[in-house]
């Protein structure tokens, strides 16, 4: 982990770290933690029902990650374990790969390189990988929390038009709010800022990649189950759609060179990399690793979530 968040909770605890360059399966990470009362980890990591059952030291689970779907916080409340994620260290870095997806997608930036390294350029044709403008297209941002607001501002800057769509209705200086079918039917790009949560899991499915136009592009930073990707494959296929930029896949990592959206041409997928940047990285694990060290010394937690933590609030 970039940062050493080990170096900075020695003075707090007895610190055990996973040293493998591979991540630990769920039985090696229960057989690290055992007896712990802090895990410190990462989104792939799995925090479900029966790992907190055999760890009944564990008090604190400190992810250094924004997104928590990895880990049961309902089954965490009912046990007083807390949890605390990352949040507020990652939203304009996501934004930044965002428009890399949007920019790729639409100019078809991958494909054409792929091309030019495959030694196929060969003449200059005026039809070579056209694509559609990204300037003074309409997007359209599902989820607009603080990274759909950091995507929403650079967007201003492409003079393009924003609509927006959370569970609050209302407009502010950057979007106009719309339901969520005006938002499918009305934008150039949609893209997706939504946790992962029952009522998010699957959200875009055969019905919604048809209500868009034939000519626009999803772009998923968000978490990969939210798209059903079957269902996007088709809509890439078939034209109901023009492209993808996805950032995230349903499984997460996927070695396969043979996956289905690897297939498509007209699909750009990245293995997970919205947060990727150094800078974002060791603000992600010092947020973790500041609440470990709260939670050791008796201070309240900075970012948590669930009911547990909440009450450990500042
Ligand atoms: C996040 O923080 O949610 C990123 O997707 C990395 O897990």
């Amino acid at each position: 982990m970039p940062g050493d968040p080990a170096a900075r909770l020695a003075p707090l605890a007895d610190v055990r770290v996973w040293t493998e360059a591979r991540h630990p399966s769920a039985a090696e990470l229960l057989d690290l933690s055992t007896g712990a009362s802090v895990l410190l980890c990462v989104n792939g990591d799995h925090i479900d029902e029966a790992f907190l059952e055999r760890s009944p030291d564990l008090r604190l689970v400190a992810l250094a990650s924004t997104g928590y779907d990895s880990i049961d916080v309902a089954a965490a409340d009912r046990r007083g374990v807390a949890v605390t994620n990352s949040r507020g260290t990652l939203y304009e870095t996501t934004a930044d790969l965002t428009f890399g997806l949007i920019l790729a997608a639409r100019r078809r930036i991958t494909e054409a390189e792929r091309y030019l390294r495959a030694g196929q350029w060969r003449q200059d044709d005026l039809d070579l990988m056209l694509g559609s403008d990204v300037h003074g297209a309409t997007l359209g941002i599902v989820g607009y929390g603080q990274i759909g607001q950091a995507v929403a501002r650079r967007a201003r800057g492409f003079g393009m038009t924003v609509l927006a769509n959370r569970r609050t209705p209302g407009d502010d200086e950057l979007s106009r709010w719309v339901s969520f079918e005006e938002l499918l039917r009305e934008s150039d790009i949609v893209s997706l800022h939504v946790p992962l949560t029952p009522q998010t899991r699957g959200l875009i499915g055969e019905r919604e990649l048809r209500l868009m136009k034939p000519t626009a592009t999803l772009v998923n930073a968000a978490r990969g189950p939210v798209v059903d990707e079957v269902a996007l494959a088709r809509a890439l296929r078939e034209g109901w759609i023009a492209s993808a930029g996805l950032d995230v896949q349903v499984v997460e990592p996927n070695p396969d060179p043979n996956a289905l959206l690897l297939q498509l041409p007209n699909c750009v997928v990245l293995p997970h990399i919205g947060s990727a940047t150094l800078a974002a990285r060791v603000a992600m694990i010092r947020m973790a690793s500041d609440n470990a060290a709260a939670f050791l010394s008796g201070s309240p937690l900075i970012t948590p979530v669930g009911s547990v933590g909440a009450a450990r609030q500042a």
